[in-house]
């Protein structure tokens, strides 16, 4: 097992340091009592790494990525993201949050507006003209494979399609990282084994960083530069495991047994954690 890192590893080293937990605890007070979330969460992440959080249900995953986003605050501890302090003075940084694009396993599209309008809602309420924002979302339609339904309504997509257009949106703006919570968890294997294949060529042409959570470890391996597995409650760092296979990386990687074996110790540790 590896011991928790403040510092990024290997080629990561010579990049910035894109996202930083420092000492991040959370607590949340509940009618029953004070549930702990996390506990000592110290990390960094290098720009342009793909990062997956890896863990048991209820381990904290989800409130780890909303403290990155902004979205929680963190009761103690401090999150910096390119360098900003997240919260100061009580205060969110919402510079910082502009560095952010969030992803969540539900598409969540406005079902009033078409996919073009989806995917430049961000740029709306930035104040970009009308015809910046379609033709920034016809690019990303093609960045992400769904090129020629831009005047589609949401409920004409498929479910997969629709995730597509969640991540357009998510890059609208810009943003340095990307943080997504199980995004294809709600898709069947096949098309989720498309999506990762997706995900990894919009990640290498769009040179992000990427926070990734999912339950599934095959997932994991496959997408990830570094997997963190965290315990369960109150969630910590467990272990930290480096996945070097050459990228891109193509679905006959699951078949190799290096693969399989980096799989089965991720198992093996999330079976012993009970
Ligand atoms: N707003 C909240 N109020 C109270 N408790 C919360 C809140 N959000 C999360 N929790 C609790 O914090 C713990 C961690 O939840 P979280 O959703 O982060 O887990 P997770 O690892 O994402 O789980 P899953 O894999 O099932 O999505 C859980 O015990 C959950 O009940
Ligand atoms: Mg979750």
């Amino acid at each position: 097992m590896n011991s928790q890192i403040d510092v990024a590893e290997g080629a990561a080293a010579t990049r910035p340091t894109e996202i930083e937990f420092s000492g991040i605890e959370k607590r949340f007070e509940t009618a029953e009592g004070t549930v702990h979330a996390l506990q000592d969460i110290n990390l960094s992440f290098a720009r342009g790494e793909f990062i997956v959080l890896l863990g048991p249900s209820g381990c904290g995953k989800t409130t780890l990525l909303r403290i990155a986003a902004g979205l929680l605050r963190p009761s103690n501890g401090r999150v910096l993201i390119g360098g900003r302090d997240l919260w100061q003075n009580d205060q969110r940084d919402n510079k910082a949050v502009q560095e952010l694009g969030v992803v969540f396993q539900e598409a969540n599209l406005m079902p009033w507006y078409n996919i073009e309008q989806n995917i430049a809602l961000p740029l709306k309420l930035r104040g970009a003209s009308k015809q910046d924002r379609l033709q920034r979302a016809h690019e990303l339609c093609k960045l992400v494979g769904i090129s020629g339904f831009e005047r589609r309504w949401p409920r004409e997509l498929s479910g997969g399609m629709r995730q597509r257009a969640a991540i357009a949106r998510a890059l609208s703006y810009d943003p340095e990282i990307l943080l997504m919570d199980e995004p294809f968890g709600a898709l069947d294997a096949m098309t989720r084994d498309q999506m990762n294949i997706e995900i990894q060529r919009i990640w290498m042409q769009s040179e992000r960083t990427v926070l990734f959570v999912t339950h599934s470890i095959s997932e994991a391996v496959f997408l990830a530069d570094r997997i963190i597995l965290l315990s369960p409650r109150p969630g910590r760092v467990h272990s930290i495991t480096d996945v070097s296979f050459e990228r891109p990386r193509d679905m006959r990687l699951q078949t190799t047994l290096e693969f399989q074996s980096i799989v089965r110790d991720l198992r093996e540790e999330l079976e012993e954690m009970g």
